[in-house]
């Protein structure tokens, strides 16, 4: 059996009323689902001001999330304004995701930025999911999960086909395996698919060899969809 990983990624999405609500609707359908949810991991990505509240919330109602940011600072502590560092990010989440394609499209970030990022989080002790849209793009050592995202699947409603996601997924897996031969760090790496993944299709991605898990934005914005997705995943 694999070890799933389920992540959501609100991207600049609710406020901290909206984000509760999903929690108490979450908390709600999860009950009925009297799931066992062992060795797999669900994590959820949201805004830095979601991230105390949540965790809170999270704690309270002992549901099986985990938090992570969206992004971290390439830097550490000190003078570099509007930027939220691996140690503060720490404090409140166990995730960050590093190098999404609209960090790299509409921040204009590059893969020697990324690469600090990683450099970061890894310091701060953070779990990292590492966003690719291809085979070919660097992958920074130490990262733990890889998700693949094709550009032309994001946000669209026209996800790659299952058999073309494992196709490129297990291509980056090789790729990474003789890179990280004798790196203490490549075991364990899963690697997942991301880019219109609704609960309708989830469980095809995930019944593909080399697929470890699924990246979800749009879908992981409702929580009564995201339970479905969760559930669909189970079977
Ligand atoms: P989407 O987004 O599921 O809305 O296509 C995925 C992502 O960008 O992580």
């Amino acid at each position: 059996m694999k070890s799933l990983l389920i992540a959501g990624n609100w991207k600049s999405n609710k406020g901290i009323a909206e984000a509760e609500e999903w929690l108490r609707q979450f908390n709600a359908k999860w009950q009925m689902t009297n799931s066992k949810w062992e060795d797999e991991t669900v994590v959820l990505c949201v805004p830095f001001t979601l991230l105390q509240p949540m965790k809170e919330e999270i704690e309270r109602l002992r549901l099986p999330i985990a938090l992570g940011a969206q992004d971290v600072s390439p830097f550490g502590e000190g003078a570099y304004t509007g930027a939220v560092n691996g140690k503060q990010i720490k404090e409140l989440a166990e995730w960050v995701i590093i190098g999404h394609s609209e960090r790299r499209k509409y921040f204009g970030e590059t893969d020697p930025v990324l690469a600090q990022k990683v450099t970061q989080a890894k310091t701060a002790g953070l779990q990292m999911l590492y966003c690719v849209s291809d085979e070919y793009t660097v992958i920074p050592d130490g990262v733990g999960a890889v998700a693949y995202e094709p550009a032309g699947a994001i946000g669209t409603g026209k996800a790659e086909t299952p058999d073309q996601a494992n196709t490129v997924i297990a291509r980056i897996k090789a790729a990474l395996d003789s890179r990280n031969q004798s790196s203490p760090d490549s075991g364990n790496l899963r690697v997942m698919y991301g880019g219109s993944v609704t609960p309708d299709n989830a469980a095809s991605f995930l019944a593909q060899p080399a697929i470890d898990g699924v990246l979800v934005g749009g879908a992981s914005l409702d929580a009564h969809a995201f339970v479905l997705l969760l559930r669909s995943a189970m079977l």
